[in-house]
């Protein structure tokens, strides 16, 4: 052999090794141990599906793919087994419904040399063959199977906030993945991966576009585009929402008004609602952003937020579809608190809404701050279908550079107890409709999708959406359990290398909070990019968009007394809870500076005074992001290079702006306490000023 055939030889494996992260966790790789491949082999004779249906055939397909990629060998397809050693899909839809099986829900076991995936439903067969994949993806044997596995919460949705013009609103993987001045003549085949990747989590639903949302979406040229989309989305169980501008009968129809309760506006949204489905029968429905931050809506008109909703739910009436009302709603009142705003105005609402209306709120009262406690509203409405909504994109969790894996801050919220009926009245069980026998429910995550080649970015940020879509279909799932999962499918079957990665990702939120929001501070990011800290940030067109409104540090204390003694926000809460945060002595120091105004000097449960233990969080949190990348750098030789280097400058980046946070948000309240960086720490090597400039780049034109 020549030297440069070698070379040649050596450029090409080097050429297959690496990642560059577009296939996500259905990479399907060649299992590495060979012993492991054989104990598959008892079941790759055949796949057995009687159908032709389209979405048994997806799975046929799958189910191909992955057993030729992972055990590197090619299954046939037969009607029907004659024999043993297969793999049968068998779709059952007059299964007795004693089964504990919703439509949706598969079972897969074994039975006479065969494993069989069964479901009511394609879909079912389809999120079933994806389990079996995941079983050995993740190692597992098949030789017991028994799974019994049923989705907890009915729409597990991703809504994307992509604009007609290809940008995204807080995205941070790129444009859009969806290419309308392509649509409809050229179908992106990414579109069918993303298919896949939802399918194969469990995902039912998505919402194509931002909430602040442009008429165009409804005009007949692009329905013709959205219709295409569904038509690729529908056969993986997929359905298309479209977010809509409420002004729509005025700009797009023409008319004098958009009040919901003029005849013309609602025969306008009768006919419109027609409109879309002669192009997608199927039409999940509506997803309203109103009078929130500018977006119209029908307290324009003198109308609630329930005379908006009930018009799209009457114009949704002869289909299946539905409508989300989102809560995120809040005036600017210097001397109020937005902590309220959602529950003020929805809660004299309830029991007012159609039954199609599905109310979605926020996991916190904010807007998404890297730890805040559950809304209010949650619990409290018990005549009124309320959704979840979860951030996915990391708007202020480190956008795509910072590593930060979000099941523990998600599950944080869902496993809250509310006490609404009493213990073990948790956010999960008002969100699968279990704890007011609700007839739908509704987890929606914004998407963190883009046109990058590893979709999201961060290659860890996938990590997210795949643990979005698991506690959508199922909350009680462990965030370890996840976090293995996905590391499993994605980046190695060798367990310490997986506990070692599992920990960086377990560790990661805890770490993000530190160096940003400790104590239960929260909304002191830089203005309209929210990049990078500005806890300095006193002038804002509206005053509930600075960070002083937040965090009120003056020479006392810092933190928002929500107290009676100030906002009161806390009795919002059941008793129970109000107990639990009302006092600071006892109130978790997580969610301490949420609720009250804690003197500098005031000694914590951990021994130090407040002053002291924020500036120890705050240095903590820089030591803990150097302890991610020498972990990181433990693995060299152990994951795929690409991925390796991908990961490696992002964790550069987040050391420099971990530092950045700590620096700046030291500085700036030490202007408050008139209290010493307390030793052993370091002072910081700038002073405030310098900092202050870092963020004024952004601002410069
Ligand atoms: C945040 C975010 C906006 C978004 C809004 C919403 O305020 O910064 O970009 O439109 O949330 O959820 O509607």
């Amino acid at each position: 052999m020549t030297r440069h055939f070698f070379l040649f030889l050596l450029l090409l494996s080097t050429a297959a090794l690496a990642d560059d992260g577009s296939r996500l966790w259905l990479n399907y790789d060649l299992i590495k141990d060979a012993k492991q491949r054989e104990s598959y082999a008892p079941f790759t004779k055949f796949i057995a599906v009687a159908s032709d249906n389209q979405t048994l055939k997806i799975a046929t397909e799958e189910l191909q793919t992955g057993l030729l990629g992972l055990l590197g060998k090619k299954i046939v397809t037969v009607k029907t087994a004659t024999t043993s050693g297969g793999i049968i899909l068998n779709v059952n839809k007059n299964a007795p419904s004693s089964a504990n099986i919703s439509n949706e829900g598969y079972e897969i076991y074994t039975e006479k040399g065969n494993i069989i995936i069964s479901s009511k439903s394609e879909t079912g067969v389809l999120y079933g063959a994806f389990e079996l994949l995941r079983a050995i993806q993740t190692g597992k044997s098949l030789a017991k199977l028994s799974i019994t596995s049923s989705p907890k919460v009915k729409i597990r949705m991703l809504n994307h906030w992509d604009n007609a013009n290809g940008t995204v609103e807080r995205g941070y993987a790129g444009s859009s993945m969806w290419k309308w001045n392509e649509l409809p003549h050229r179908v992106d085949p990414r579109y069918v991966l993303y298919a896949r990747a939802n399918a194969s989590i469990g995902i039912n639903a998505t919402s194509i576009n931002n909430v602040n949302a442009s008429s165009r979406f409804l005009t007949a040229e692009y329905l013709e585009k959205i219709k295409a989309v569904a038509d690729v989305l529908r056969p993986y169980g997929i359905k298309v929402f479209i977010s809509v501008n409420f002004r729509s009968p005025r700009t797009l129809g023409g008319l004098k008004t958009s009040d919901p309760l003029d005849p013309e506006v609602r025969k306008w949204w009768n006919d419109k609602t027609k409109e879309i489905h002669q192009y997608i029968p199927d039409f999940g429905g509506y997803l309203v952003k109103a009078n929130s931050e500018g977006e119209p809506g029908p307290q324009d008109y003198g109308r609630t937020h329930a005379d908006g909703a009930n018009m799209l739910a009457e114009a949704m009436r002869p289909f299946s579809g539905i409508v989300i009302w989102r809560a995120f709603v809040y005036n600017a009142d210097p001397n109020g608190d937005r902590f309220k705003e959602g529950y003020a105005q929805f809660k004299p609402l309830d029991g007012t809404f159609d039954p199609k209306v599905i109310v979605q709120v926020k996991n916190g009262p904010i807007d998404f701050m890297p730890r805040e406690p559950f809304h209010p509203m949650f619990g409290a409405f018990p005549k009124t279908t309320l959704g979840m909504e979860f951030q996915i994109t990391q708007e202020y969790l480190g956008q795509s550079t910072h590593l930060t894996y979000l099941a523990p801050m998600f599950k944080e919220c869902l496993d809250t107890d509310t006490y609404a009926k009493g213990q073990g009245s948790t956010v999960a069980k008002v969100i699968d409709g279990s704890l007011y026998n609700a007839q739908y429910s509704l987890m929606a995550g914004v998407a963190n999708t883009g046109s990058d080649v590893n979709w999201c970015g961060h290659p860890f940020n996938q990590s997210n959406w795949y643990a979005f879509g698991r506690l959508a279909w199922d909350h009680t799932l462990s965030s370890e359990q996840i976090a293995s999962e996905w590391i499993r499918m994605t980046l190695t079957q060798a367990k310490p290398t997986e506990q070692k990665i599992s920990d960086m990702m377990l560790k990661s939120h805890p770490i993000y909070v530190s160096y940003t929001y400790p104590l239960g501070t929260s909304h002191m990011m830089g203005e309209s990019h929210h990049y990078g800290p500005e806890p300095w940030l006193a002038k804002s067109a509206r005053p509930d968009w600075t960070s002083v409104y937040y965090h009120r540090a003056d020479s006392v204390g810092l933190g928002f007394d929500r107290t009676g003694k100030l906002s009161n926000a806390l009795q919002l809460y059941s008793p129970e809870v109000q107990q639990k945060w009302g006092n600071p002595e006892q109130c978790p120091l997580d969610y301490l500076l949420w609720f009250h105004h804690v003197p500098w000097s005031k000694k914590l449960s951990t021994g130090r005074s407040l002053w002291d233990e924020l500036c120890e969080r705050y240095y903590d949190g820089v030591v803990q992001v150097g302890n991610l990348q020498k972990t990181w750098e433990s693995l060299k030789a152990d994951v795929d290079p690409e991925i390796f280097e991908n990961v490696k400058g992002r964790l550069k980046i987040q050391e420099k702006e971990a530092l950045w946070w700590r620096d700046a948000c030291v500085l700036y309240f030490g202007e408050y306490s008139k209290m010493p960086i307390p030793k052993p720490l370091t002072p910081p090597q700038r002073t405030l000023n310098e900092i202050k400039k870092l963020v004024e780049i952004y601002h410069l034109r």
